[in-house]
Protein backbone atom coordinates (compact mmCIF):
# COMPACT_ATOMS: atom_id res chain seq x y z
CA UNK A 1 0.00 0.00 0.00
CA UNK A 2 1.36 3.34 -0.99
CA UNK A 3 0.89 6.25 1.66
CA UNK A 4 -2.29 8.08 1.42
CA UNK A 5 -2.69 12.05 1.22
CA UNK A 6 -5.49 13.75 2.80
CA UNK A 7 -8.59 14.05 0.96
CA UNK A 8 -8.68 10.39 -0.86
CA UNK A 9 -10.59 8.96 1.85
CA UNK A 10 -14.44 8.01 2.41
CA UNK A 11 -16.48 7.25 5.78
CA UNK A 12 -18.74 4.81 5.19
CA UNK A 13 -20.95 2.76 7.44
CA UNK A 14 -21.35 -0.73 7.32
CA UNK A 15 -24.80 -2.01 7.97
CA UNK A 16 -24.13 -5.62 7.00
CA UNK A 17 -21.45 -8.36 6.08
CA UNK A 18 -22.47 -8.24 2.52
CA UNK A 19 -21.08 -4.99 1.74
CA UNK A 20 -17.45 -6.03 2.11
CA UNK A 21 -15.85 -7.45 -0.77
CA UNK A 22 -12.41 -9.66 -0.83
CA UNK A 23 -10.30 -6.79 -1.70
CA UNK A 24 -12.17 -5.03 1.33
CA UNK A 25 -11.78 -7.76 3.38
CA UNK A 26 -7.90 -8.35 2.64
CA UNK A 27 -7.56 -5.00 3.97
CA UNK A 28 -9.50 -5.23 7.02
CA UNK A 29 -7.23 -8.26 7.76
CA UNK A 30 -4.06 -5.74 6.49
CA UNK A 31 -5.10 -2.90 9.58
CA UNK A 32 -4.82 -5.38 12.15
CA UNK A 33 -1.93 -7.08 11.08
CA UNK A 34 -0.34 -3.35 10.79
CA UNK A 35 -1.46 -2.73 14.24
CA UNK A 36 0.15 -5.57 15.78
CA UNK A 37 3.66 -5.16 13.73
CA UNK A 38 3.34 -1.65 15.08
CA UNK A 39 2.82 -2.79 19.05
CA UNK A 40 -0.55 -1.69 19.12
CA UNK A 41 -1.89 -2.56 21.81
CA UNK A 42 -5.31 -3.94 19.65
CA UNK A 43 -6.83 -7.11 21.34
CA UNK A 44 -4.13 -9.25 19.51
CA UNK A 45 -0.75 -10.38 20.29
CA UNK A 46 2.19 -11.21 18.33
CA UNK A 47 1.77 -14.81 17.29
CA UNK A 48 -1.90 -13.52 16.61
CA UNK A 49 -2.66 -14.81 12.82
CA UNK A 50 -4.59 -13.72 9.51
CA UNK A 51 -7.42 -16.09 10.87
CA UNK A 52 -7.38 -14.30 14.01
CA UNK A 53 -7.94 -10.99 12.57
CA UNK A 54 -10.55 -12.46 9.99
CA UNK A 55 -12.73 -13.92 12.15
CA UNK A 56 -12.87 -10.78 14.16
CA UNK A 57 -14.08 -8.73 11.72
CA UNK A 58 -16.93 -11.41 10.96
CA UNK A 59 -18.06 -11.51 14.26
CA UNK A 60 -18.26 -7.76 14.34
CA UNK A 61 -20.30 -7.77 11.01
CA UNK A 62 -22.35 -10.14 12.58
CA UNK A 63 -23.28 -8.12 15.19
CA UNK A 64 -24.81 -5.02 12.54
CA UNK A 65 -28.19 -5.26 13.41
CA UNK A 66 -27.95 -6.09 16.60
CA UNK A 67 -25.03 -4.05 18.61
CA UNK A 68 -22.67 -2.42 16.70
CA UNK A 69 -22.46 0.72 14.11
CA UNK A 70 -19.27 0.54 11.84
CA UNK A 71 -17.61 2.94 10.05
CA UNK A 72 -14.75 2.33 7.72
CA UNK A 73 -12.35 4.69 6.07
CA UNK A 74 -12.30 3.79 2.30
CA UNK A 75 -10.02 4.49 -0.21
CA UNK A 76 -12.02 2.41 -3.36
CA UNK A 77 -11.67 -1.07 -1.70
CA UNK A 78 -8.87 -0.82 0.21
CA UNK A 79 -10.12 0.11 4.29
CA UNK A 80 -7.80 2.63 5.81
CA UNK A 81 -9.07 2.95 8.80
CA UNK A 82 -11.98 1.47 11.29
CA UNK A 83 -14.04 2.24 14.82
CA UNK A 84 -17.08 0.84 16.47
CA UNK A 85 -19.99 1.91 18.69
CA UNK A 86 -21.23 -1.34 20.57
CA UNK A 87 -24.59 -0.51 22.32
CA UNK A 88 -24.95 -2.45 25.72
CA UNK A 89 -28.04 -4.67 25.42
CA UNK A 90 -28.63 -5.16 29.03
CA UNK A 91 -31.76 -2.97 30.02
CA UNK A 92 -30.13 -0.76 32.51
CA UNK A 93 -27.30 0.61 30.17
CA UNK A 94 -29.03 0.90 26.80
CA UNK A 95 -28.27 4.93 27.05
CA UNK A 96 -24.40 3.69 26.44
CA UNK A 97 -22.07 2.34 24.17
CA UNK A 98 -18.45 1.54 24.10
CA UNK A 99 -16.14 3.58 21.27
CA UNK A 100 -13.88 0.46 20.17
CA UNK A 101 -11.15 -0.32 17.94
CA UNK A 102 -10.42 3.06 16.03
CA UNK A 103 -7.55 2.24 14.26
CA UNK A 104 -6.20 4.01 11.18
CA UNK A 105 -3.54 2.24 9.05
CA UNK A 106 0.11 3.41 9.62
CA UNK A 107 0.55 4.91 5.76
CA UNK A 108 -2.57 6.68 6.20
CA UNK A 109 -1.85 8.30 10.21
CA UNK A 110 -2.04 12.01 10.72
CA UNK A 111 -3.83 13.08 7.97
CA UNK A 112 -7.57 13.27 9.73
CA UNK A 113 -8.83 9.99 9.04
CA UNK A 114 -8.71 9.11 13.35
CA UNK A 115 -10.60 12.15 14.08
CA UNK A 116 -13.10 11.71 10.94
CA UNK A 117 -13.89 8.24 11.97
CA UNK A 118 -13.88 9.61 16.08
CA UNK A 119 -16.21 12.35 14.04
CA UNK A 120 -18.69 9.83 12.32
CA UNK A 121 -19.12 7.30 16.06
CA UNK A 122 -20.03 10.73 17.87
CA UNK A 123 -22.60 11.22 15.06
CA UNK A 124 -24.18 7.81 14.74
CA UNK A 125 -24.14 7.12 18.64
CA UNK A 126 -26.26 10.61 19.00
CA UNK A 127 -28.33 9.36 16.04
CA UNK A 128 -29.30 6.31 17.79
CA UNK A 129 -30.10 8.17 21.06
CA UNK A 130 -26.78 7.16 23.04
CA UNK A 131 -26.33 9.78 25.65
CA UNK A 132 -22.97 7.86 26.94
CA UNK A 133 -19.52 6.80 25.00
CA UNK A 134 -17.20 5.41 26.75
CA UNK A 135 -13.66 3.94 25.58
CA UNK A 136 -10.59 2.47 27.25
CA UNK A 137 -6.70 3.41 25.50
CA UNK A 138 -3.53 2.63 26.13
CA UNK A 139 -2.23 4.95 23.27
CA UNK A 140 -0.22 8.14 24.97
CA UNK A 141 -0.63 10.53 22.66
CA UNK A 142 -4.24 10.03 22.53
CA UNK A 143 -4.78 9.95 26.35
CA UNK A 144 -2.34 13.04 26.34
CA UNK A 145 -4.79 15.47 24.88
CA UNK A 146 -6.42 14.36 21.56
CA UNK A 147 -9.33 12.53 23.64
CA UNK A 148 -10.31 15.94 25.05
CA UNK A 149 -9.56 17.98 22.06
CA UNK A 150 -12.25 15.57 21.22
CA UNK A 151 -14.77 16.12 23.56
CA UNK A 152 -14.00 13.18 26.06
CA UNK A 153 -13.15 13.17 29.39
CA UNK A 154 -10.78 10.97 31.50
CA UNK A 155 -11.83 8.89 34.04
CA UNK A 156 -8.91 7.16 35.52
CA UNK A 157 -6.13 5.38 34.51
CA UNK A 158 -5.75 1.33 35.48
CA UNK A 159 -2.14 -0.27 35.75
CA UNK A 160 -1.26 -3.38 33.81
CA UNK A 161 -4.90 -3.69 32.43
CA UNK A 162 -3.60 -4.97 28.79
CA UNK A 163 -0.72 -6.20 27.16
CA UNK A 164 1.03 -4.91 23.86
CA UNK A 165 1.53 -7.52 20.79
CA UNK A 166 5.19 -7.96 22.40
CA UNK A 167 3.61 -8.91 25.98
CA UNK A 168 4.38 -5.87 28.15
CA UNK A 169 1.96 -5.43 30.51
CA UNK A 170 0.83 -1.46 29.95
CA UNK A 171 -1.74 0.80 31.96
CA UNK A 172 -5.25 1.79 30.28
CA UNK A 173 -6.82 4.62 30.82
CA UNK A 174 -10.28 4.84 30.78
CA UNK A 175 -12.61 8.22 28.93
CA UNK A 176 -16.47 9.36 28.56
CA UNK A 177 -17.87 11.38 26.35
CA UNK A 178 -21.88 12.78 27.60
CA UNK A 179 -23.49 13.10 24.41
CA UNK A 180 -26.53 15.28 25.68
CA UNK A 181 -23.92 18.07 26.54
CA UNK A 182 -21.50 18.18 23.78
CA UNK A 183 -22.69 20.06 20.51
C1 LIG B 1 -4.93 6.72 17.10
C2 LIG B 1 -5.10 6.74 15.61
C3 LIG B 1 -6.42 6.10 15.28
C4 LIG B 1 -5.10 8.21 15.12
O1 LIG B 1 -5.43 8.17 13.74
P1 LIG B 1 -4.97 9.34 12.73
O2 LIG B 1 -5.71 9.14 11.48
O3 LIG B 1 -3.51 9.39 12.67
O4 LIG B 1 -5.54 10.61 13.50
P2 LIG B 1 -5.64 12.11 12.94
O5 LIG B 1 -4.80 12.28 11.74
O6 LIG B 1 -7.08 12.46 12.84
O7 LIG B 1 -4.98 12.90 14.13
C5 LIG B 1 -5.65 13.11 15.36
C6 LIG B 1 -4.73 13.84 16.29
O8 LIG B 1 -3.73 12.94 16.75
C7 LIG B 1 -2.44 13.48 16.50
N1 LIG B 1 -1.55 12.38 16.18
C8 LIG B 1 -1.76 11.43 15.25
N2 LIG B 1 -0.74 10.55 15.26
C9 LIG B 1 0.13 10.99 16.22
C10 LIG B 1 1.37 10.52 16.72
N3 LIG B 1 1.95 9.39 16.23
N4 LIG B 1 1.97 11.20 17.71
C11 LIG B 1 1.41 12.31 18.23
N5 LIG B 1 0.21 12.82 17.80
C12 LIG B 1 -0.40 12.15 16.80
C13 LIG B 1 -2.64 14.40 15.32
O9 LIG B 1 -1.63 15.37 15.27
C14 LIG B 1 -4.00 14.99 15.61
O10 LIG B 1 -3.91 16.02 16.57
P3 LIG B 1 -4.19 17.55 16.10
O11 LIG B 1 -5.62 17.57 15.61
O12 LIG B 1 -3.98 18.33 17.37
O13 LIG B 1 -3.21 17.81 15.03
C15 LIG B 1 -3.92 6.01 14.92
O14 LIG B 1 -2.72 6.56 15.33
C16 LIG B 1 -3.90 4.53 15.23
O15 LIG B 1 -4.57 3.73 14.58
N6 LIG B 1 -3.10 4.13 16.22
C17 LIG B 1 -2.94 2.74 16.54
C18 LIG B 1 -4.15 2.11 17.17
C19 LIG B 1 -4.59 2.87 18.37
O16 LIG B 1 -3.80 3.21 19.23
N7 LIG B 1 -5.90 3.11 18.43
C20 LIG B 1 -6.52 3.70 19.56
C21 LIG B 1 -7.00 2.61 20.44
S1 LIG B 1 -8.16 3.27 21.57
Amino acid sequence: MEKITPRRFAIIQITSADQITPKMKTSLVELLADSVAHNYSVGFMNDSTPQDYEEFWQQEFSKTKSSNGIFLAVEGEQVLGSVIVTRESRANGKHRGEFRKLLVHSLAQKIGIGSALERAATEYARSIGLSLLFLDSATNFLVEGVYEQWGWKMSGEIPQYAKNPDGELVSTWFFYKLLNTEK
